[in-house]
């Protein structure tokens, strides 16, 4: 199978890139480095031992991406990464952010269209079932009630797909709806970056953990939850990279259909337990502050996982424990 891969150079997509590549399908990647670096395209070759065609072009480019779809006519499928994805960021400048991620998106699907490619896996978020659902989430679910523009971006390109979909049941697609990725391969050739200082745990911890930032700011610890502080649904990126690799499998090989998945581990943990995890495993020191609670952070979610389970064969398998060791690992290799 030829798997175009948009946004191939970034965290989630560089990741995946290497999962399809060691299941033996051919890869075409189109990243900007708005968000990536040029090494990760050497380094997924390093881990791999495989080879992949390139394109240094931005998604949303009609005629650029329309060079791609012609001088590949075997494409079969999409998986879409591209996008913007700061939450902080996209409050303070939407309309970036609808541009990129819902425009972007949409000319690749209108090409998708013209070049009768119309199997596509589109990266969505647990943040599409906004504030109001019980835990853990379910699919079917009412989405929406999104609380910032990075957000609402997820939800209104599902919108398009289901929309799309009704109106040609030709297409498969799969939207896969992300709880928290951090760890990163490995190999710690390849990991998350995020520019500036970042907004999500992980990236935090480990900048707090190797002196590049002073203490860690624990959001509240007043919240309904078992020690007070917010409890997610953490995700080894690994793991995840591994579920898009099954959702386009199943979209090549049965016809056809919109899906919806969760890809998450049914397990939530604190910000306490990741702390503590995180000190356990690496054997590093992460002094932290209570501080009061993020405006637009909710006490807890995690997914209920058993849809991809049961219809795609996927579970997570990596531990707490992995993922902690491996997003250090990273910073070692990387940053330190
Ligand atoms: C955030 C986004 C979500 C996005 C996801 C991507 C918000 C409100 N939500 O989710 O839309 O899809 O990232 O991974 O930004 N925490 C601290 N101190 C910190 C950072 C985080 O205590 O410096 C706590 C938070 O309060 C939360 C937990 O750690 O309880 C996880 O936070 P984070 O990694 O930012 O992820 P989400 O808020 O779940």
């Amino acid at each position: 199978m030829s798997v175009l891969v948009t946004g191939g150079a970034g965290y989630i997509g560089s990741h995946t890139v290497v999962e399809l590549l060691n299941n033996n399908m051919e890869v075409i990647m189109i990243d900007d480095f708005s968000n990536s670096k040029p090494q990760v395209l050497e380094n997924i070759k390093k881990i791999t031992g495989k080879d992949f065609k390139f394109y240094e072009i931005d998604y949303s480019n009609r005629k650029e991406l329309e060079k791609v779809f012609k001088e590949n006519p075997d494409i079969d499928g999409v998986i879409n990464f591209a996008g913007f994805k700061a939450v902080g960021e996209s409050v303070q400048k939407p309309i970036d952010y609808y541009i990129n991620n819902v425009s972007g998106a949409l000319v690749l699907l209108d090409t998708m269209k013209k070049y009768n490619v119309k199997k596509f896996v589109f990266s969505s978020s647990a943040t599409v079932y906004g504030e109001e659902n019980e835990i853990p989430y379910v699919e079917t679910m009412k989405t929406g009630g999104t609380t910032n523009p990075y957000g609402t971006t997820k939800l209104f390109i599902e919108q398009i797909l289901k929309d799309i979909y009704k109106s040609d049941n030709s297409w498969d697609i799969a939207i896969l709806r992300y709880f928290n990725p951090i760890g990163s391969h490995e190999s710690g050739l390849i990991g998350e970056e995020p520019q500036g200082i970042p907004n999500n745990l992980m990236p935090y911890i480990v900048r707090v953990a190797c002196g590049k930032l002073k203490e860690l700011s624990i959001f509240g610890n007043d919240y309904p939850t078992k020690d007070g502080t917010g409890v997610r649904d953490y995700i080894h990126v690994v793991d995840l990279a591994k579920g898009h690799v099954k959702a386009i499998e199943k979209l090549n090989k049965e016809r056809s259909g919109l899906y919806i998945y969760n890809l998450g581990t049914g397990i939530g943990y604190s910000v306490l337990d990741i702390v503590n995890t995180f000190e356990k495993v690496t054997n590093q020191k992460v002094p932290y502050k209570i501080v009061e609670r993020r405006e637009g952070d909710i006490a807890e979610f995690y997914a209920n996982a058993e849809k991809a389970k049961n219809e795609l064969g996927w579970i997570a398998e990596k531990s707490l424990e992995d993922m902690c060791r491996d997003s250090w690992n990273y910073i070692v290799k990387n940053l330190t």
